[in-house]
Protein backbone atom coordinates (compact mmCIF):
# COMPACT_ATOMS: atom_id res chain seq x y z
CA UNK A 1 0.00 0.00 0.00
CA UNK A 2 1.56 3.66 -0.98
CA UNK A 3 2.49 6.00 2.00
CA UNK A 4 0.56 9.17 3.50
CA UNK A 5 3.38 11.91 4.16
CA UNK A 6 2.36 15.33 5.50
CA UNK A 7 4.70 18.03 5.11
CA UNK A 8 4.16 20.74 7.50
CA UNK A 9 5.36 24.44 6.28
CA UNK A 10 4.08 26.47 3.51
CA UNK A 11 7.10 28.06 1.80
CA UNK A 12 9.42 28.18 -0.92
CA UNK A 13 11.30 25.25 1.05
CA UNK A 14 8.04 23.09 1.82
CA UNK A 15 7.41 23.28 -2.22
CA UNK A 16 10.37 21.57 -2.93
CA UNK A 17 10.39 19.10 -0.41
CA UNK A 18 6.39 18.37 -1.26
CA UNK A 19 7.70 18.40 -5.56
CA UNK A 20 10.43 15.43 -4.62
CA UNK A 21 8.33 13.60 -2.49
CA UNK A 22 5.07 13.35 -5.21
CA UNK A 23 7.63 12.01 -6.88
CA UNK A 24 8.25 8.89 -4.87
CA UNK A 25 6.86 5.50 -6.49
CA UNK A 26 6.08 4.49 -2.49
CA UNK A 27 3.72 8.14 -1.89
CA UNK A 28 0.10 7.56 -2.43
CA UNK A 29 -1.22 10.57 -0.70
CA UNK A 30 0.35 14.04 0.16
CA UNK A 31 -0.75 16.81 2.57
CA UNK A 32 0.63 20.16 3.32
CA UNK A 33 -0.21 22.13 6.15
CA UNK A 34 -0.85 24.49 5.61
CA UNK A 35 0.77 24.66 2.41
CA UNK A 36 0.22 27.22 -0.37
CA UNK A 37 -1.63 27.42 -3.65
CA UNK A 38 1.94 26.38 -5.26
CA UNK A 39 2.15 23.69 -3.21
CA UNK A 40 -1.26 22.32 -3.67
CA UNK A 41 -1.12 21.40 -7.55
CA UNK A 42 0.76 18.54 -5.76
CA UNK A 43 -0.54 17.71 -2.07
CA UNK A 44 -3.83 18.32 -0.44
CA UNK A 45 -3.58 21.49 1.46
CA UNK A 46 -5.05 21.19 5.17
CA UNK A 47 -5.59 24.29 7.63
CA UNK A 48 -3.90 23.54 9.87
CA UNK A 49 -0.59 26.31 11.03
CA UNK A 50 2.75 25.04 11.35
CA UNK A 51 3.16 25.89 15.18
CA UNK A 52 0.07 24.30 16.00
CA UNK A 53 1.22 20.96 17.27
CA UNK A 54 -1.41 19.03 18.79
CA UNK A 55 -4.07 20.26 15.39
CA UNK A 56 -1.06 18.19 13.44
CA UNK A 57 -1.24 15.43 15.79
CA UNK A 58 -4.51 15.35 15.88
CA UNK A 59 -4.60 15.35 11.42
CA UNK A 60 -1.71 12.68 11.69
CA UNK A 61 -3.52 10.19 13.97
CA UNK A 62 -6.79 10.54 12.53
CA UNK A 63 -5.45 10.23 8.39
CA UNK A 64 -2.88 7.31 10.07
CA UNK A 65 -0.32 9.51 7.98
CA UNK A 66 3.08 7.17 7.84
CA UNK A 67 5.61 10.15 7.69
CA UNK A 68 5.88 13.64 8.32
CA UNK A 69 8.08 16.24 7.06
CA UNK A 70 8.84 19.06 9.42
CA UNK A 71 9.94 22.22 7.20
CA UNK A 72 10.37 25.18 9.20
CA UNK A 73 11.85 25.28 13.03
CA UNK A 74 9.67 26.10 15.61
CA UNK A 75 7.52 23.31 15.58
CA UNK A 76 11.10 21.31 15.73
CA UNK A 77 11.72 23.63 18.89
CA UNK A 78 7.89 23.58 20.35
CA UNK A 79 8.72 19.69 20.29
CA UNK A 80 6.40 18.42 17.72
CA UNK A 81 8.69 15.17 16.93
CA UNK A 82 8.48 14.48 20.84
CA UNK A 83 4.92 14.95 20.50
CA UNK A 84 4.53 12.62 17.66
CA UNK A 85 7.10 9.95 18.60
CA UNK A 86 5.12 10.26 21.58
CA UNK A 87 2.29 8.25 19.96
CA UNK A 88 3.89 6.11 18.12
CA UNK A 89 3.71 8.17 14.47
CA UNK A 90 7.35 8.54 12.35
CA UNK A 91 8.14 11.86 12.16
CA UNK A 92 11.46 13.10 10.23
CA UNK A 93 13.36 16.15 12.39
CA UNK A 94 15.40 16.28 15.36
CA UNK A 95 13.85 16.22 19.47
CA UNK A 96 13.22 19.41 21.17
CA UNK A 97 16.50 18.83 22.72
CA UNK A 98 17.76 18.02 20.37
CA UNK A 99 17.17 20.86 18.11
CA UNK A 100 18.75 23.22 20.45
CA UNK A 101 21.58 23.32 18.47
CA UNK A 102 19.22 25.50 16.12
CA UNK A 103 17.37 27.36 19.16
CA UNK A 104 20.27 28.29 21.39
CA UNK A 105 23.53 29.76 19.95
CA UNK A 106 24.89 29.07 23.71
CA UNK A 107 24.09 25.77 23.81
CA UNK A 108 25.62 25.28 19.93
CA UNK A 109 29.06 26.70 21.23
CA UNK A 110 29.63 25.13 24.55
CA UNK A 111 28.74 22.05 22.48
CA UNK A 112 31.74 22.95 19.74
CA UNK A 113 34.02 23.87 22.55
CA UNK A 114 33.85 20.48 24.18
CA UNK A 115 34.10 18.51 21.27
CA UNK A 116 36.52 20.33 19.39
CA UNK A 117 34.59 21.45 16.51
CA UNK A 118 35.97 24.02 14.89
CA UNK A 119 34.18 27.92 15.36
CA UNK A 120 34.88 31.37 16.16
CA UNK A 121 36.27 31.61 19.68
CA UNK A 122 34.21 33.12 21.97
CA UNK A 123 32.49 33.94 25.60
CA UNK A 124 28.89 33.94 26.74
CA UNK A 125 27.18 36.50 28.82
CA UNK A 126 23.96 37.51 30.95
CA UNK A 127 25.53 41.00 31.70
CA UNK A 128 25.80 43.78 29.31
CA UNK A 129 28.65 45.57 30.72
CA UNK A 130 30.84 42.26 30.64
CA UNK A 131 29.91 41.78 26.85
CA UNK A 132 30.86 44.83 26.16
CA UNK A 133 33.91 45.08 27.78
CA UNK A 134 34.43 41.60 26.01
CA UNK A 135 33.36 42.85 22.67
CA UNK A 136 35.51 46.16 22.86
CA UNK A 137 38.62 44.16 23.43
CA UNK A 138 38.41 43.01 19.93
CA UNK A 139 37.55 46.21 18.37
CA UNK A 140 40.12 48.17 20.31
CA UNK A 141 42.90 46.19 18.19
CA UNK A 142 40.98 47.12 15.10
CA UNK A 143 39.19 44.23 14.56
CA UNK A 144 35.45 43.46 14.26
CA UNK A 145 33.38 41.58 16.46
CA UNK A 146 30.11 39.58 16.45
CA UNK A 147 27.56 39.73 19.08
CA UNK A 148 24.48 37.26 18.97
CA UNK A 149 21.22 36.54 20.47
CA UNK A 150 20.79 33.22 22.44
CA UNK A 151 17.63 32.47 21.40
CA UNK A 152 16.03 32.26 17.97
CA UNK A 153 15.33 35.69 16.48
CA UNK A 154 13.71 34.60 12.60
CA UNK A 155 17.30 35.01 11.60
CA UNK A 156 17.91 38.78 12.59
CA UNK A 157 19.77 37.91 15.74
CA UNK A 158 23.61 38.32 14.72
CA UNK A 159 25.16 42.14 14.69
CA UNK A 160 28.92 42.54 13.06
CA UNK A 161 29.53 46.01 14.84
CA UNK A 162 32.99 47.68 13.22
CA UNK A 163 34.33 49.74 16.19
CA UNK A 164 33.34 49.68 20.46
CA UNK A 165 30.15 52.00 19.82
CA UNK A 166 28.69 49.51 17.58
CA UNK A 167 29.60 46.83 19.92
CA UNK A 168 28.50 48.87 22.57
CA UNK A 169 25.47 49.73 20.81
CA UNK A 170 24.61 45.73 19.42
CA UNK A 171 24.88 44.52 23.32
CA UNK A 172 22.35 47.24 24.81
CA UNK A 173 20.65 46.54 21.49
CA UNK A 174 20.04 42.81 22.37
CA UNK A 175 20.10 42.91 26.02
CA UNK A 176 18.74 45.88 27.62
CA UNK A 177 15.92 46.93 24.88
CA UNK A 178 15.05 43.28 24.14
CA UNK A 179 14.89 44.17 20.30
CA UNK A 180 14.89 40.11 19.90
CA UNK A 181 12.49 39.37 23.08
CA UNK A 182 13.85 36.72 25.56
CA UNK A 183 15.83 35.35 22.66
CA UNK A 184 18.52 38.26 23.99
CA UNK A 185 18.73 37.46 27.88
CA UNK A 186 22.42 36.08 27.05
CA UNK A 187 24.50 36.69 24.39
CA UNK A 188 27.36 34.86 22.59
CA UNK A 189 30.43 37.47 21.56
CA UNK A 190 32.83 36.10 19.14
CA UNK A 191 35.75 36.61 16.89
CA UNK A 192 34.91 37.61 13.44
CA UNK A 193 36.13 35.29 10.83
CA UNK A 194 37.14 36.18 7.21
CA UNK A 195 35.93 33.79 4.98
CA UNK A 196 33.54 32.84 2.16
CA UNK A 197 30.22 31.32 3.87
CA UNK A 198 28.88 27.99 2.98
CA UNK A 199 25.62 25.94 4.02
CA UNK A 200 25.97 22.39 4.25
CA UNK A 201 23.63 19.41 4.18
CA UNK A 202 23.31 16.25 6.06
CA UNK A 203 21.06 14.07 7.00
CA UNK A 204 21.57 12.50 10.64
CA UNK A 205 20.57 9.15 12.01
CA UNK A 206 21.77 9.69 15.74
CA UNK A 207 24.74 8.19 15.07
CA UNK A 208 26.24 9.59 11.91
CA UNK A 209 25.96 12.12 9.10
CA UNK A 210 25.54 11.51 5.99
CA UNK A 211 26.48 14.54 3.63
CA UNK A 212 24.06 15.53 1.12
CA UNK A 213 24.84 18.64 -0.91
CA UNK A 214 26.55 21.86 -0.17
CA UNK A 215 24.97 25.25 -1.59
CA UNK A 216 25.65 29.31 -1.40
CA UNK A 217 22.51 31.55 -0.22
CA UNK A 218 22.43 35.22 -0.86
CA UNK A 219 21.28 37.08 2.41
CA UNK A 220 21.42 40.63 1.39
CA UNK A 221 18.38 42.21 -0.78
CA UNK A 222 20.62 43.78 -3.38
CA UNK A 223 23.32 43.08 -5.72
CA UNK A 224 27.01 42.82 -4.81
CA UNK A 225 25.65 41.82 -1.54
CA UNK A 226 24.53 45.27 -0.48
CA UNK A 227 21.39 46.08 1.84
CA UNK A 228 19.97 44.67 4.71
CA UNK A 229 19.67 40.94 5.23
CA UNK A 230 16.73 39.11 4.03
CA UNK A 231 15.58 35.31 4.81
CA UNK A 232 17.88 34.68 1.53
CA UNK A 233 16.83 36.07 -2.34
CA UNK A 234 18.58 32.92 -3.99
CA UNK A 235 21.23 30.30 -4.20
CA UNK A 236 23.11 27.66 -5.80
CA UNK A 237 24.69 24.25 -5.61
CA UNK A 238 28.06 23.03 -6.02
CA UNK A 239 30.72 26.15 -4.95
CA UNK A 240 33.38 25.91 -6.07
CA UNK A 241 34.93 26.74 -2.72
CA UNK A 242 33.68 23.40 -1.48
CA UNK A 243 36.04 21.29 -2.85
CA UNK A 244 36.70 17.89 -2.34
CA UNK A 245 39.53 18.43 0.46
CA UNK A 246 37.06 20.74 2.50
CA UNK A 247 34.40 18.49 2.05
CA UNK A 248 36.83 15.87 3.63
CA UNK A 249 37.36 18.33 6.87
CA UNK A 250 34.43 19.03 6.63
CA UNK A 251 32.79 15.45 7.32
CA UNK A 252 36.23 14.21 9.82
CA UNK A 253 36.31 17.59 11.85
CA UNK A 254 32.37 19.21 12.10
CA UNK A 255 29.60 16.91 10.71
CA UNK A 256 30.93 13.52 11.91
CA UNK A 257 32.02 14.90 15.60
CA UNK A 258 28.88 16.77 15.83
CA UNK A 259 26.26 13.57 15.65
CA UNK A 260 28.41 11.47 17.72
CA UNK A 261 28.52 14.30 20.49
CA UNK A 262 24.97 15.14 20.07
CA UNK A 263 24.59 11.44 21.24
CA UNK A 264 27.37 11.43 24.00
CA UNK A 265 25.34 14.37 25.31
CA UNK A 266 22.05 12.22 25.49
CA UNK A 267 20.08 13.81 22.74
CA UNK A 268 21.00 12.10 19.71
CA UNK A 269 20.26 14.24 16.78
CA UNK A 270 17.81 12.94 13.70
CA UNK A 271 16.96 15.07 11.03
CA UNK A 272 18.57 17.51 8.94
CA UNK A 273 21.82 18.40 10.19
CA UNK A 274 22.20 21.69 8.30
CA UNK A 275 26.00 23.21 8.54
CA UNK A 276 26.54 26.90 7.65
CA UNK A 277 30.33 27.88 7.23
CA UNK A 278 32.87 30.03 7.28
CA UNK A 279 35.41 28.97 4.71
CA UNK A 280 38.57 30.49 6.54
CA UNK A 281 42.45 30.28 5.69
CA UNK A 282 42.50 27.52 8.21
CA UNK A 283 39.60 25.65 7.30
CA UNK A 284 36.37 25.35 7.54
CA UNK A 285 34.40 27.06 10.63
CA UNK A 286 30.98 26.72 11.82
CA UNK A 287 29.18 29.72 12.04
CA UNK A 288 25.61 28.02 12.79
CA UNK A 289 23.93 24.68 13.32
CA UNK A 290 20.28 24.66 12.15
CA UNK A 291 17.90 22.06 12.73
CA UNK A 292 15.90 21.66 9.22
CA UNK A 293 16.40 22.28 5.38
CA UNK A 294 17.29 25.40 4.36
CA UNK A 295 15.21 28.16 2.53
CA UNK A 296 16.25 28.56 -0.08
CA UNK A 297 18.77 26.32 -0.82
CA UNK A 298 16.19 23.61 -0.37
CA UNK A 299 14.66 24.85 -3.40
CA UNK A 300 18.02 23.75 -5.42
CA UNK A 301 19.06 20.94 -3.32
CA UNK A 302 15.57 18.61 -4.31
CA UNK A 303 16.71 19.02 -8.14
CA UNK A 304 19.70 17.62 -7.99
CA UNK A 305 19.11 14.46 -5.78
CA UNK A 306 18.69 11.78 -7.93
CA UNK A 307 15.99 8.96 -7.14
CA UNK A 308 13.25 8.48 -4.37
CA UNK A 309 13.80 10.75 -0.99
CA UNK A 310 11.29 9.47 0.93
CA UNK A 311 13.57 5.87 2.61
CA UNK A 312 16.10 8.57 2.69
CA UNK A 313 14.20 10.37 5.17
CA UNK A 314 12.72 7.32 6.85
CA UNK A 315 16.02 5.94 7.19
CA UNK A 316 17.37 8.70 9.64
CA UNK A 317 14.03 8.41 11.62
CA UNK A 318 14.84 4.56 11.83
CA UNK A 319 17.93 5.19 13.22
CA UNK A 320 19.90 3.67 10.49
CA UNK A 321 21.50 5.33 7.33
CA UNK A 322 24.40 3.18 7.01
CA UNK A 323 23.00 1.46 3.79
CA UNK A 324 21.43 4.29 2.36
CA UNK A 325 23.08 4.84 -1.41
CA UNK A 326 22.56 8.97 -1.77
CA UNK A 327 23.13 9.77 -5.39
CA UNK A 328 23.48 13.66 -6.45
CA UNK A 329 23.49 15.01 -9.63
CA UNK A 330 26.81 17.18 -10.25
CA UNK A 331 24.37 19.83 -11.95
CA UNK A 332 24.07 23.30 -11.04
CA UNK A 333 21.11 24.19 -9.90
CA UNK A 334 20.21 28.23 -9.43
CA UNK A 335 17.31 29.34 -7.27
CA UNK A 336 16.25 33.23 -8.11
CA UNK A 337 13.63 34.14 -5.83
CA UNK A 338 11.45 36.98 -6.98
CA UNK A 339 10.45 39.71 -3.88
CA UNK A 340 7.89 41.44 -3.62
CA UNK A 341 8.42 45.86 -3.75
CA UNK A 342 10.15 46.73 -0.14
CA UNK A 343 10.65 43.73 1.10
CA UNK A 344 12.53 42.85 3.44
CA UNK A 345 11.11 46.13 4.75
CA UNK A 346 7.37 46.82 4.60
CA UNK A 347 5.64 45.40 0.96
CA UNK A 348 1.78 45.66 -0.19
CA UNK A 349 0.18 42.01 -1.01
CA UNK A 350 -2.61 41.19 -3.19
CA UNK A 351 -0.88 41.99 -6.62
CA UNK A 352 -2.35 39.70 -9.78
CA UNK A 353 1.83 37.19 -10.48
CA UNK A 354 1.05 37.13 -14.33
CA UNK A 355 2.92 35.23 -16.87
CA UNK A 356 3.79 31.73 -15.29
CA UNK A 357 2.06 30.00 -18.54
CA UNK A 358 5.35 31.29 -20.18
CA UNK A 359 7.63 29.90 -18.57
CA UNK A 360 9.58 27.37 -20.67
CA UNK A 361 8.69 23.74 -19.58
CA UNK A 362 12.21 22.76 -17.81
CA UNK A 363 11.73 25.86 -15.25
CA UNK A 364 10.44 25.03 -11.90
CA UNK A 365 8.44 27.18 -10.02
CA UNK A 366 7.71 27.12 -6.23
CA UNK A 367 5.90 29.11 -4.43
CA UNK A 368 6.12 31.01 -1.09
CA UNK A 369 4.11 34.10 -0.03
CA UNK A 370 1.90 33.54 -2.69
CA UNK A 371 -2.30 33.30 -2.29
CA UNK A 372 -5.46 33.00 -4.27
CA UNK A 373 -8.01 35.81 -4.32
CA UNK A 374 -11.20 34.83 -6.54
CA UNK A 375 -9.09 32.56 -8.15
CA UNK A 376 -6.30 35.04 -8.98
CA UNK A 377 -2.83 34.09 -8.04
CA UNK A 378 -1.62 37.11 -6.42
CA UNK A 379 1.34 37.85 -4.16
CA UNK A 380 1.03 37.34 -0.53
CA UNK A 381 4.15 37.36 1.12
CA UNK A 382 7.76 39.45 1.03
CA UNK A 383 9.33 36.60 -0.66
CA UNK A 384 6.83 35.81 -3.46
CA UNK A 385 8.37 32.59 -5.60
CA UNK A 386 11.68 31.02 -6.50
CA UNK A 387 12.80 30.01 -10.35
CA UNK A 388 14.89 27.53 -10.75
CA UNK A 389 16.28 25.84 -13.39
CA UNK A 390 19.42 22.94 -13.51
CA UNK A 391 21.94 21.95 -16.11
CA UNK A 392 25.07 20.88 -16.69
CA UNK A 393 27.39 24.58 -16.56
CA UNK A 394 26.77 26.79 -14.34
CA UNK A 395 26.57 29.30 -17.14
CA UNK A 396 23.76 27.28 -18.82
CA UNK A 397 21.81 27.18 -15.68
CA UNK A 398 22.08 31.12 -14.93
CA UNK A 399 21.32 32.29 -18.82
CA UNK A 400 18.23 29.55 -18.20
CA UNK A 401 17.01 31.47 -15.19
CA UNK A 402 17.57 34.62 -16.02
CA UNK A 403 16.32 34.36 -19.39
CA UNK A 404 12.77 32.94 -17.76
CA UNK A 405 12.40 35.64 -14.94
CA UNK A 406 11.23 38.13 -18.11
CA UNK A 407 8.33 36.35 -18.47
CA UNK A 408 6.94 36.96 -14.97
CA UNK A 409 5.18 39.79 -13.68
CA UNK A 410 3.56 41.75 -10.29
CA UNK A 411 3.84 45.24 -9.24
CA UNK A 412 6.60 45.99 -7.42
CA UNK A 413 8.65 42.59 -8.45
CA UNK A 414 12.33 43.01 -7.87
CA UNK A 415 14.97 40.04 -7.57
CA UNK A 416 18.59 39.40 -7.17
CA UNK A 417 20.51 39.71 -10.93
CA UNK A 418 24.06 38.07 -9.34
CA UNK A 419 23.56 35.24 -8.25
CA UNK A 420 25.94 32.43 -8.56
CA UNK A 421 27.94 34.86 -10.51
CA UNK A 422 30.40 35.98 -8.25
CA UNK A 423 31.85 32.93 -7.25
CA UNK A 424 31.93 31.55 -10.44
CA UNK A 425 33.34 34.37 -12.21
CA UNK A 426 36.40 34.45 -9.73
CA UNK A 427 37.17 30.61 -11.05
CA UNK A 428 37.72 31.14 -14.34
P1 LIG B 1 24.39 33.01 12.05
O1 LIG B 1 22.91 33.17 12.24
O2 LIG B 1 25.12 32.72 13.31
O3 LIG B 1 24.79 32.16 10.89
O4 LIG B 1 24.86 34.45 11.56
C1 LIG B 1 24.24 35.10 10.46
C2 LIG B 1 25.29 35.65 9.54
O5 LIG B 1 26.19 36.48 10.25
C3 LIG B 1 26.15 34.56 8.92
O6 LIG B 1 25.55 34.02 7.79
C4 LIG B 1 27.42 35.34 8.62
O7 LIG B 1 27.27 36.07 7.42
C5 LIG B 1 27.52 36.31 9.76
N1 LIG B 1 28.36 35.79 10.85
C6 LIG B 1 27.95 35.08 11.92
N2 LIG B 1 28.99 34.76 12.71
C7 LIG B 1 30.09 35.27 12.14
C8 LIG B 1 31.49 35.29 12.46
N3 LIG B 1 31.95 34.73 13.59
N4 LIG B 1 32.32 35.90 11.62
C9 LIG B 1 31.87 36.50 10.49
N5 LIG B 1 30.58 36.53 10.12
C10 LIG B 1 29.69 35.93 10.93
N1 LIG C 1 18.84 30.09 3.96
C1 LIG C 1 19.02 30.35 5.33
C2 LIG C 1 18.17 29.55 6.21
O1 LIG C 1 17.38 28.74 5.80
O2 LIG C 1 18.31 29.73 7.42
Amino acid sequence: MGKKILVVGQGGREHALVWKLSQSPQADKIYAAPGNPGIAQLAQCVDIAASDVSGLLDFARKEKIDLTVVGPEDPLMAGIVDAFKEQGLRIFGPTAKAAQLEGSKVFAKELMRKYNIPTAEYRVFDEPEAAIAFACSFTDRGQPVVIKADGLAAGKGVIIAAGSQEARQAVNEIMQERVFGDAGRRVVVEEFLEGEEVSVFALADGQRAVFLVAAQDHKRVFDNDQGPNTGGMGAYTHPPIYTQAVHEQVDRLILQPTVRAMAQEGCPYQGVLYAGLMITPSGPKVLEFNARFGDPETQVIMPVIEGDLLPLLEAAVDGDLSSVDIKVRPDYCVCVILASGGYPGTYQKGYPIKGLENLAENTLVFHAGTALQNGQLVTGGGRVMALVTRAGSMEEALTAVYSQIKHVHFTGMHYRTDIGRRAFNRRS
